[in-house]
């Protein structure tokens, strides 16, 4: 089980930044595959950030009106010995509070019962409208109740307000121990790619490379993969969210892998690699990798403190359109390409994401008018692409794709963590130089 002393400073963090308001956070429920068939569970991640409990269903309560000793709250499933032999071990109410810090727990049935008098002398209700279909109407129904009871009291207006933007951006920024984490994660992710690379050859199929990526994610302790890998062998490359991952690795292609482990605390890695099938990069394939692999590089190095990830996409991106310009493939100058989006028919997605305990994390990257600066701590995905594919229309006025390039899709991403000074690339394990993608087979 995780370090609870994270958790307590966490919640006390929390508590404090709510004010008065009262906080109601609910686990992950189980959720159906099929038939009577569940996904494997997966708590929700900002219950997970407050409680380290792993169970679904439950319900926490965070209670800063009340005196110190009641104000962690969690409601679980019961312990039941009939379930627990089919579905596996509960803590129960006992064990919610001897090991995972409650002030106070209940069997999730007495919520509707007792979630009202917990909230009095609250100044309102924070709960996420419209993600939690089970434990909203019972908020509902007691926010009803205590609208009911200020207007007769004539006291002040009870509110409702959103936890996110308090909680989102605690999650933001990473503490010491999560950053140990988000390296592991990266470490192990970092290993699937090597073995995937040294594996592959002509004749293979997808499913084979994702199988052993996937492999060395649980043989080092994760869960599995942190989203659904993405093996993309030649033009399965230009799907973005390829995840059929059922075609042959083909010579003279390239394969785009996209894969991250998710460890047992939930962090995760998020690594892109792309290489040539048969160890030997085609003039094309090299021309637009060393395009790709340019602008990471750049983009990399713009991810400091006080920088923000607009900037870093705005680095990636132009290089790009440098690059695709100087091989014919865009036309123009860069300054008119890039206010046209003249080159979205290659390159059509953001560089970059938060990273943490969701794989696309939370946290704003824009306050009103302004993008968050990146501070030490945080950690992103820097990602940038190139998708030659005859999917995407050429926009008038640019350059007819000439076939040989058709069917090229490449992505380097790496995860960074903002350093105090220069960012910490904490996927470098995953090779990425031309040579390196290229000397398997000498
Ligand atoms: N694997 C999802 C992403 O790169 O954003
Ligand atoms: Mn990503
Ligand atoms: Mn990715």
């Amino acid at each position: 089980m995780s370090d609870q002393h994270n958790f307590i400073r966490r919640r006390d963090r929390f508590l404090e930044q709510l004010r008065g308001n009262a906080a109601i956070i609910p686990a992950a429920p189980m959720v159906t595959h099929h038939a009577d068939c569940e996904y494997p569970f997966r708590q929700n991640s900002d219950f997970w950030y407050l409680t380290g409990f792993d169970e679904p269903e439950a319900v926490a309560l965070f209670l800063p009106h009340r005196p110190i000793g009641e104000r962690f709250v969690l409601f679980v499933l019961p312990k039941d010995l009939t379930i627990e032999a089919w579905n596996g071990f509960r803590y129960g109410s006992e064990g919610a509070v001897n090991h995972f810090g409650a002030d106070i727990a209940h069997p999730l049935e007495d919520l509707p019962k007792r979630l009202g008098d917990y909230l009095i002398g609250a100044e309102g209700i924070a709960f996420r409208i419209g993600q939690h279909p089970k434990i909203e109407p019972i908020v509902l129904k007691v926010l009803a109740e205590q609208l009911e009871k200020v207007q007769r009291s004539g006291s002040f207006a009870f509110s409702l307000i959103d936890p996110s933007p308090v909680l989102h951006q605690l999650r933001l920024i990473k503490e010491p121990s999560e950053i140990g984490r988000m390296r592991d994660a990266a470490r192990i992710s970092a290993k699937g790619h090597e073995i995937a690379r040294n594996a592959a050859s002509p004749g293979m199929s997808e499913r084979h490379i994702q199988a052993l990526i996937e492999q060395c994610f649980l043989e080092n302790g994760a869960r599995g993969p942190a989203y659904g890998s993405i093996v993309a062998g030649g033009d399965n490359a230009c799907i973005l969210h390829y995840t059929k991952n059922n075609g042959l690795l083909r010579d003279g292609e390239l394969l785009l892998i996209d894969a991250g482990c998710s460890l047992s605390d939930y962090y995760n890695g998020d690594i892109t690699r792309t290489f040539p099938i048969n160890g030997r990069f085609t003039g094309e394939q090299r021309a637009l990798y060393e395009v790709v692999l340019t602008a990471q590089e750049a983009a990399l190095q713009a991810v400091v403190p006080g920088n923000n990830a607009e900037q870093v996409h705005a680095i990636a991106l132009k290089k790009i359109v440098e690059g695709l310009i100087a091989l014919g493939l865009l036309k123009g100058s860069v300054e008119s390409l890039i206010e046209q989006g003249a080159y979205r028919h290659l390159f059509m997605h953001r560089t970059g994401h938060w990273l943490g305990l969701d794989v696309h994390d939370v946290g704003a990257y824009r306050l009103g008018e302004y993008p968050v600066k990146l501070k030490t701590g945080m950690v992103l995905t820097v990602e940038p692409g190139i998708y030659v594919s005859d999917r995407f229309v050429v926009p008038d006025g640019q350059p007819s794709i000439d076939q040989r390039w058709k069917g090229i899709g490449i992505r380097i991403e790496d995860d960074v963590l903002v350093g105090t000074n220069d960012p910490e690339i904490l996927s470098a394990d995953a090779q990425k130089s031309i040579d390196a993608m290229q000397n398997y087979f000498p």
